[in-house]
């Protein structure tokens, strides 16, 4: 049995609403594991984080956290006493509390001495262990996230939820976050379900990500597999750059005929569908001189790290591709290019 078992969860606000904002979620997290969910606005998130939080109450489902049943039908634990952690958006600290006593505030049932003595330890696992007499508003954005986090962590709680975490911070804080928050996560072995709409985020600190849309589930997929083998044209588009194409499915099962030509699959398709579409991830196509497929580059795009281009097949009248190319190369619009495409970075896609 899982840590935390979601099981057929839906939530309907209101009962004459047509559309519930979550819809028969399902979901199993292992103890330890970080999970994002990720998704774009209004698809659900929140009110998935809330209902697991105890602040909502599923409609349908049940909700399952360390082998007690948390939430069925009627019958619902109470948030304070599910033992679950929780750090908001805007880190909800009390303003008139000293960062001590704010994260001493959530162990009212602790004596005075043991609750000192934890939140010390949970300052200095956070990098504050200093900083405990003064208050929220002498604290940048990212040591008041830290504060959050260590009074979510103070109680020893089953299960953190973060809901947007990162969301406030600039971009340099908010890798420095990431890491810091992951790190901490992993040393105290913390389960963990983290909701942003970054993909960014969700990749670099989470085991699997939980991708939904309109209430729905699309996939759960570590990271990497998410990104390699997205199972839909949303899954595709979502999460990374990439490259839809319509085609035909070849005899062989390994190839797609489509209109920049034949296109190898990462791997064999399991049945024969004549029509499918595919998604080529632009870091999968590479600039090579002798390459199998040639186009006229439209635009020139510096990322930085790369440069993305768009690149028009000989011919075609479909969308320029997108790809992205080295920066030491020199390219200008108008240049004719050869690559080849990586089969790893090639997927059949609903
Ligand atoms: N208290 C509420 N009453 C009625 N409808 C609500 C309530 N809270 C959320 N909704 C609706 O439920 C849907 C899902 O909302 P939710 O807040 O879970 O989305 P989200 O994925 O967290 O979005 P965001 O990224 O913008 O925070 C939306 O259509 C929203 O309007
Ligand atoms: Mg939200």
């Amino acid at each position: 049995m899982s840590f935390l078992h979601l099981k057929d969860i839906t939530k309907l606000y209101h009962k004459n609403t047509e559309i519930p904002a979550v819809h028969s979620v399902s979901l199993n997290i292992e103890k330890g594991e970080i999970i994002s969910l990720l998704g774009p606005s209004g698809c659900g998130k929140t009110t998935t984080l809330r209902m697991i939080a105890g602040f909502e109450q599923p409609s349908e489902g049940t909700i399952e956290l360390d082998g007690r049943m948390i939430s069925s039908g009627e019958k619902a634990v109470a948030p304070e006493k599910r033992n679950i952690g929780m750090v908001f958006q805007d880190y909800a600290l009390f303003p008139h509390l000293t960062i001590k006593k704010n994260v001493m505030f959530g162990l009212n049932q602790w004596k005075t001495r043991e609750k000192r003595k934890r939140a010390d330890e949970v300052l200095d696992l956070v990098g504050l262990a200093s900083y405990g007499n003064r208050y929220p508003n002498e604290l940048s954005g990212g040591q008041q996230q830290r504060v959050a986090l260590a009074r979510a962590l103070a109680p020893k709680p089953n299960l953190i939820l973060m809901d947007e975490p990162f969301s406030n911070l600039d971009a340099g804080l908010r890798e420095k976050m990431r890491y810091d928050v992951t790190r901490i996560l992993r040393e105290t072995g913390t389960t963990a379900i983290i909701v942003t709409h970054d993909q960014k985020d969700a990749f670099a600190v989470s085991d699997r990500i939980v991708v939904m849309k309109e209430g729905e589930v699309q996939q759960i997929a570590s990271p990497k597999e998410m990104y390699r083998c997205p199972k839909n044209c949303f899954v595709a588009q979502f999460v990374g750059k990439t490259n839809l194409m319509a085609g035909t499915m070849c005899q062989d099962l390994k190839h797609v005929d489509t209109h920049i030509g034949k296109v190898c699959l990462a791997s064999h398709s399991e049945e024969m569908i004549e029509n499918v579409k595919i998604s080529i991830r632009p870091e999968g196509c590479r600039l090579s001189e002798e390459g199998r497929y040639n186009g006229v580059v439209e635009t020139v795009t510096y990322g930085g790290e790369f440069q993305e281009l768009t690149v028009r097949l000989n011919g075609s009248t479909e969308e320029a591709m997108s790809i992205y190319a080295p920066v030491e190369t020199d390219i200008e619009p108008g240049s004719v290019v050869s690559f080849d495409i990586t089969p790893e970075l090639v997927a059949l896609v609903e």
